[in-house]
């Protein structure tokens, strides 16, 4: 004997119906095309070069695949011009852990090639010995001192996919003979989230197995994690192979490489200031290069309203002072300001360091224009080329178009510190809108 539904049920069920049909496909189709998405497969993906404290004779790949791979190799070999250069390919093995993520599990895998020799072209594979990525190549860096260019970018962070990736591609472009491309923090917005990782790495694409990185972290890779403990987000130290020759605890965020005569130095702006400020006084003491660039991510002097970083100015500017760092590099303020030559209070010194926050995401805050600048802008994607060549240091930074839009150099004359020369061209000021700045 059949029953007709109870009217209760039957409103039940057609509350239930208008909720599926109002607010589950929408949610439902993002989660999983983002699952589809990241997902890993024994192919490799995610690969990318990392810097090391030698890169004329060393250096480091990362790449990422699925759980079900078993094996985990490099093979690397002095490029040539036609297709028999893998018969004379050196075979590594390589190391694997595996990572459980917010939508997946994979493993990452890091291979340390090392004895190369300097200012070669090099072409190596990564894989599990059935399943291989392409053949990609690299350059060692030169032995000591030798003309230099590289990139830098602030924070990409935000709408990685569909907004960011134009700007380290057109960044590239622009300097395609860049030794490393250093990203100054807040490379994704949200920490432990996979696809943000996923947009990151799609943005950037071949890019990275071409040229290795140097990165810090920003607020944004930072977080509390399982034991309460703010910590670096579980994805850095698997899926980059940075050098760990900075302060205990800090391995892979806090560090410094010597490449072509520059001694660039990424310092962890979130967690331990005091540490690394030791660790820093060492480092710069101990210096036989020419050129010295720092990069960390809250700035010293902030390009936006609210966002002074006192207390890292009080503890860092002096040693960078003494030591008369050439640039620091920063993010942060998603703002673009530039200082002349500052050294203790003085903000156009006639010997000191040059300050920049640069933002290469879409994220924008509002600019608060300060004595300490010659150049600002807001609401511009921005990426900086810097070209060093015997005691001439050349900045460029440019539009996501590539249009210039701040230039400087520096030059160094025998027995005397950098003098800074402007280069700013006539490209209108890009102030915040509706402001007179
Ligand atoms: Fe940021």
């Amino acid at each position: 004997m059949s029953r007709s539904p109870s009217p209760d049920f039957l409103a039940f069920a057609m509350f239930a119906a208008l909720f599926l049909v109002v607010f589950t496909p929408a949610a439902w189709s993002q989660a999983s095309d983002e699952n589809a998405w990241h997902a890993p497969t024994p192919l490799p993906d995610r690969v990318i070069l990392g810097i090391t404290p030698d890169p004329s004779t060393t250096m480091s790949v990362n790449w990422r695949t699925s759980t079900n791979v078993t094996g985990s190799k490099a093979e690397i070999a002095e490029a040539e011009d036609g297709p028999d250069f893998p018969k004379n390919a050196r075979k590594l093995n390589a190391t694997s852990q595996a990572l459980k993520t917010d939508i997946n599990e994979a493993l990452f895998h890091t291979a340390r090639f090392t004895g190369l020799k300097p200012d070669t072209l090099y072409t190596y594979r990564v894989g599990d010995g059935k399943n291989w990525s392409e053949w990609n190549q690299f350059r060692t860096a030169a032995a000591g001192r030798d003309p230099l260019t590289f990139i830098y970018v602030g924070d990409a962070q935000n709408n990685l996919y569909s907004m960011w990736s134009r700007v380290i591609r057109v960044a590239y472009s622009t300097a395609p003979d860049t030794r490393f491309i250093l990203h100054a923090g807040d490379l994704i917005n949200r920490r432990e989230r996979d696809a943000d990782w996923g947009e990151w790495f799609y943005g950037a694409g071949w890019i990275n197995s071409k040229v290795p990185i140097v990165a810090v972290p920003g607020n944004h890779e930072y977080g509390r994690g399982p034991t309460g403990d703010r910590e670096v987000s579980t994805h850095w130290r698997p899926q980059f192979a940075l050098p760990e020759n900075g302060p205990s605890g800090l391995e892979e965020t806090c560090y410094y490489s010597d490449i072509q005569g520059l001694r660039v130095i990424g310092l962890n702006s979130n967690t331990m200031h005091k540490e690394q400020a030791e660790w820093l006084e060492t480092v710069l003491a101990n210096n036989p290069n020419p050129w010295t660039v720092i990069t960390f991510h809250h700035p010293v002097f902030s390009a936006s309203r609210g966002r002074d970083n006192k207390e890292l100015r009080e503890l860092w500017k002096p040693i960078f002072d003494k030591y008369k760092v050439d640039m620091v590099l920063t993010g942060h303020d998603h703002t673009y300001g530039r200082s002349n030559l500052v050294s203790g209070n003085n903000v156009r010194a006639e010997s000191g360091t040059v300050y920049v926050v640069s933002v290469s995401g879409p994220k924008m805050y509002g600019l608060e224009k300060q004595d300490w600048m010659e150049r600002g802008a807001a609401r511009t994607q921005l990426y900086q080329v810097i070209r060093i060549d015997g005691n001439k240091l050349s900045y460029e930074s440019r539009t996501a178009r590539g249009i210039l839009y701040d230039a400087f150099e520096l030059v160094k004359e025998q027995g005397k510190a950098s003098r800074l020369v402007n280069k700013v061209p006539n490209t209108p000021m890009r102030g915040n809108p509706d402001s007179q700045e």
